[in-house]
């Protein structure tokens, strides 16, 4: 049994001014009709040779109502598991991994980020379905992308040994947002792929995992999933507990120690994910993913452009001009406008923090 499990947190700062700390990032269509998290959601509809449950997202309080209309569009039953704060991922993981286990059963938890883009959705079921298969042996199963360019935002799994007969790896090592430096000499290596955030194990596995690695978080967690309540379509977990919990990320608090030798951890295992993955962390991510005319532009809304080449432009409203310029982002919406140039896109982050500062 293969349980998708959501993580819906995270704010995508650097998407501002669309992507908005009261309406994130993961909630808006920035691909399609759907949002990012509904993409999530179907994009594992009709994944054959598994036996499928419900999803359950985990997501703050504050986002509850938006979400259960987004799923009630897609006519999809499943857990809303709610956290009074925002205690990154390892928390977040350890409630969805006890709640998984609430009824004795220890489903297979298809851990997915709910702001990623994956275009080839039968690429990406093939590569779930051999992981499905590594992790009811008991591995951390991860999905790594071959790199490109030496991004600081991401982590970096060395590929060791070959783990069976599939096309995994062993994790030789695993090692979280390193400098640019260190990225760049990963990506001389030629030994490294990204980890794309996307994790599969079981729930008891986790457990076992988080257990060995950070046992103040897992005891916060059980103590405020004792707490636990049923609302409606919503779980909501104890609330003094959870604030007692150690904010930490499945990265850091679990991955990096799977990966070193010696402890008496599951063990990690790394499937290559080549299915047009991006985790559109900024607006220049975005145009890369967006299908383009002919001079490379994508626009949205009312925007014209003249003599213009791989422009982003988007419009919520007003009229978007552009002349005579390249490689620029346009975001207009009611109260802001972003003006950015396409190299300096995670600049955006900065600009978000001085408005919080000063405004
Ligand atoms: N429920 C919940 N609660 N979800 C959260 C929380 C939280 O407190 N914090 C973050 N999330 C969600 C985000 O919404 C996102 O979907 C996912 O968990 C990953 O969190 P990010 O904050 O986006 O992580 P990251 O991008 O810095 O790093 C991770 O993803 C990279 C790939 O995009 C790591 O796994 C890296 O190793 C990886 O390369
Ligand atoms: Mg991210």
């Amino acid at each position: 049994l293969v349980k998708p499990v959501i993580l819906s947190g995270g704010s995508g700062t650097r998407l501002w001014p669309l992507s908005r700390e009261k309406y994130p990032k993961q909630l808006l269509p920035l691909i399609g009709d759907d949002s990012l998290l509904q993409a999530t959601v179907r994009r594992v509809e009709g994944l054959a040779g598994v036996e499928l449950a419900p999803p359950m997202v985990v997501c703050n309080e504050e986002y509850r109502f938006v979400i259960a209309e987004q799923l009630r569009q897609l006519d999809k039953q499943g857990t809303i598991l709610l956290e009074p704060a925002g205690r990154n991922t390892a928390p977040a993981l350890t409630l969805a991994a006890l709640a998984s286990r609430h009824d004795g059963g220890d489903p297979i938890l298809l851990v997915m980020p709910s702001d990623h883009v994956i275009v080839d959705t039968a690429a990406f079921q093939a590569v779930v379905r051999q992981g499905a298969e590594l992790a009811t042996q008991g591995a951390v199963v991860t999905f790594g992308i071959t790199p490109d360019a030496p991004e600081t935002g991401y982590g970096y799994i060395q590929t060791g040994a070959r783990f069976g007969d599939a096309a995994a790896h062993h994790i030789a090592r695993f090692v979280e947002k390193p400098d640019r430096a260190t990225a760049q000499s990963y990506l001389d290596a030629g030994t490294y792929l990204w980890n794309s955030g996307l994790f599969m194990m079981r729930a008891s596995v986790w457990l076992t995992a988080i257990a060995a690695c950070r046992a103040d978080i897992l005891a916060a967690c059980q103590a405020a999933w004792a707490e636990s309540s049923v609302d409606g379509e919503f779980v909501r977990v104890g609330k003094a507990a959870f604030a007692q919990c150690p904010s930490d990320s499945i990265d850091y608090a679990v991955m990096e120690r799977i990966a070193a030798a010696g402890e008496a951890l599951p063990s990690g295992a790394v499937l290559p994910l080549a299915a047009g993955w991006s985790d559109v962390g900024a607006w220049d991510a975005l145009w890369q993913v967006l299908p383009k005319d002919g001079d490379g532009n994508v626009s949205r809304g009312d925007v014209l452009l003249q003599d213009c080449r791989d422009t982003l432009a988007i419009s919520e409203g007003r009229l978007v001009a552009c002349v005579g310029v390249d490689d620029l982002v346009v975001v207009e919406t009611p109260d802001a406008i972003l003006v950015v140039h396409k190299s300096k896109t995670q600049e955006v982050k900065q600009i978000v923090d001085k408005l919080k500062r000063e405004r």
